[in-house]
């Protein structure tokens, strides 16, 4: 009995001495380690003493043992309780500080132009379709009805790689990539970079953007071109602009068409941006030219379209007012966070 409340007097100096986990997961074996701890051993030499102090001793070493592991037991909760609020002071929060600023990409103005338009005329049901930059010069040309020689080449500059390959320098060749892929119904728009050979200034650059349209079936009309367009113009710059169809030449349709809406900053008066004409031009369209059908094994007797195609950079500029185009290509900061 004398050495069973020694082991708790021994117990309790220990316990309290616990500060931490690790001197708790000590004293917790120590005593009630199923091999060696001091109480377990005492439980087991019970057998040991004479039969008449077992049952006294065995009871109050029973009872010691459930003290011992409440006791245990408890101060585990309170260093687990003392061990979460040191975490929380450690890793105490300023909510006054201010937060990290995460720098924030945008489109470029080009493509958010691109982007817009696009969306057009998906709503009426068109398709999105790219083609190669660096092109043959069969579908820039040679099928839109532009045969080697012609003189309608000398138009445009064009930056050629070999004599048959060269950087195109419209997206109008993406039609006939089309066609040769797809049977009418055909309703496209086909946007990407075009190139040519420019002097860059103001109101040039060497690569710019356009954003060319197809649509081939049965009973195409010119109507149909004008609708499409007008609504297009409208939804684009204003229900309350004007559109205008002016006679054009383009090689791959009959017949063409200059389109020019009214003014968007005069409301079609007269001013600087117009050069006093209340127009301004937008794009070129026009019907599909029979010949560009029979390059690409359409029936020109079954079949009508019409096309149109036209710059971004140029509606870009009219849209912000940005009187240099030069301004898209440059990169400076200051210029594009203006259309965050
Ligand atoms: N490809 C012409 C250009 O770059 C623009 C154009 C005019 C495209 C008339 C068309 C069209 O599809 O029908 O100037």
């Amino acid at each position: 009995m004398l050495e069973v409340e020694n082991l708790v007097q021994e117990f309790r100096r220990e316990f309290e001495a616990i500060k931490n986990l690790e001197q708790w997961i000590q004293a917790r074996d120590r005593y009630l380690s199923r091999e060696r701890g001091l109480l377990t051993r005492a439980l087991r030499s019970i057998g040991r003493l004479p039969p008449e102090e077992r049952p006294q001793v065995g009871k109050r070493l029973n009872e010691v043992k459930e003290q011992i592991e409440a006791l245990l037991e408890q101060r585990l909760s309170e260093l687990k309780a003392q061990m979460t609020a040191a975490q929380l002071e450690r890793q105490r929060v300023d909510i006054t500080l201010p937060g990290y600023q995460y720098p924030l990409g945008m489109r470029h103005p080009l493509q958010q132009v691109r982007e817009e338009f696009e969306r057009i005329f998906v709503r009426m049901g068109f398709m999105v379709m790219e083609g190669p930059e660096v092109e043959e010069d069969y579908y820039n040309f040679e099928a839109l009805n532009i045969p080697a020689n012609h003189p309608a080449r000398a138009d445009q500059d064009t930056f050629y790689i070999t004599t048959s390959l060269l950087l195109r320098t419209h997206t109008s060749p993406v039609q006939v990539r089309a066609m040769e892929k797809l049977q009418p119904p055909v309703r496209i728009v086909c946007p990407g970079r075009v190139f040519r050979r420019d002097a860059p200034d103001a109101t040039h650059s060497p690569m710019f953007h356009q954003i060319e349209g197809l649509v081939v079936d049965e009973g195409i009309t010119m109507g149909d071109l004008k609708g499409t367009l007008e609504f297009f113009l409208r939804e684009a710059f204003g229900s309350e602009i004007r559109v205008r169809f002016r006679p054009g030449y383009f090689q791959f349709v009959e017949p063409g068409a200059e389109v020019d809406i009214s003014c968007i900053f005069c409301g079609g008066n007269a001013c600087r941006m117009c050069k006093q004409s209340g127009w301004i031009e937008i794009l070129g369209a026009g019907m599909v030219h029979p010949n560009v059908f029979r390059f690409v094994k359409y029936d020109p007797n079954k079949y009508t379209g019409f096309a149109w195609g036209m710059g971004i950079e140029r509606v870009a500029q009219l849209k912000y007012g940005i009187d240099d185009i030069r301004l898209f290509f440059e990169n400076d900061l200051r210029f594009l966070r203006q259309f965050n």
